[in-house]
């Protein structure tokens, strides 16, 4: 018998969240819960509506959308115009949210869903690490509850951001910090492997033919896949969260590596940096598996043939 994941998806959507997001909703081997956001490439208010007009696109109207923390722990608020856009999602024309999210915060919402009984839950985070922090302090049971999260974000060498750090892990190096010193079962993956999954003109070509999700995710990936020319000067995108939501679904996409990772707090040049001790050199505990490997091939035709057939 086949087992389903209990997934929710705690994000910032941001077009490669958007992805994630349709690649979740398409995926059998998957039950998504909702999606709770956060603050990060856009504000709150803007990641929350368009986590709703995603869905609504879809006709997914029935799956709750929870807004959580509007601010890093810390640190002052940043967005991501650059990468995402005013909107946090420019490129397609997508109608103003039919619906406001539920009336609960997402960080309560989390936790009585993670400890609901119904079975274990898997968090997917791909945005800043702010609701998974706050979650480990108002719920600490959870550390016992989730199965496991993973996170889209880091790097064991260079950042997006900075030389050293990664949008995510950067936007809240605190919140990152607690999440990686909790005891919960975690899997990093970072702009090492997701960086080597682009998707391509011929793939979004091939989406554009295939229905409402397929035409979506070509718009989303025209202005993304644009961004990326402009800075990195590469012709096709990386779409990082799928990447993270891919694995959920086939753990065999990626290889990882357990390895005791931290965060660096520290005030600027290395501000968000994860750390990998991946030759186990220094006495860290091993916190972390860090995926190390990817089957890009694989990962891209998941992604067109599930995001295709939604
Ligand atoms: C991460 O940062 C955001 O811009 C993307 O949505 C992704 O989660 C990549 O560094
Ligand atoms: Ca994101």
């Amino acid at each position: 018998m086949r087992t389903v994941t209990r997934v929710i998806h705690d994000c910032d959507p941001g077009h490669d969240d958007a992805i994630a997001l349709l690649l979740g909703l398409a995926s059998p081997e998957l039950d998504l819960l909702g999606a709770s956001t956060v603050a990060g490439n856009q504000s709150l208010e803007l990641t929350t509506s368009n986590a709703i007009r995603v869905l609504d696109h879809v006709g997914r109207a029935d799956l709750p959308v929870c807004a959580g923390a509007a601010r890093p722990l810390v640190r002052e608020p940043v967005t991501n115009v650059s990468g995402h856009g005013e909107s946090g999602l420019d490129g397609p024309d997508l109608p103003p949210p039919s619906r406001s999210p539920e009336p609960v915060h997402a960080v309560d919402w989390l936790g009585r869903a993670i400890s609901d009984g119904v079975g274990p839950v898997t968090l997917v985070a791909t945005g800043p690490l702010t609701n998974v922090a706050l979650l480990l302090a108002r719920y600490p049971e959870v550390e016992r509850q989730l199965e496991r999260v993973v996170v889209m974000g880091g790097a064991i060498g260079e950042g997006n951001v900075t030389p050293a750090a990664e949008f995510n892990i950067w936007a809240d190096p605190e919140a990152a910090a607690r999440v990686f010193e909790s005891g919960l079962d975690i899997t990093m993956v970072g702009l090492d492997v997701t960086y080597r999954a682009l998707m391509t003109p011929a793939h979004a070509d091939e989406l554009r033919g295939d229905g409402r999700a397929g035409r979506l995710v070509a718009d989303l990936y025209e202005f993304y896949s644009r961004v990326h020319r402009r800075r990195f000067g590469r012709n096709g995108a990386p779409v990082h969260d799928a990447v993270a939501m891919a694995h959920v679904i086939d753990p065999t996409l990626l290889d990882t590596q357990l390895c005791g990772v931290k965060i660096d707090t520290g005030p600027e040049l290395s501000r968000g940096r994860t750390n990998v001790d991946r030759w186990g050199r220094l006495d860290w505990r091993p916190n972390c598996h860090v995926a190390v490997e990817i089957d890009a091939a694989r990962f891209l035709d998941l992604l067109v043939r599930r995001i295709a057939r939604l």
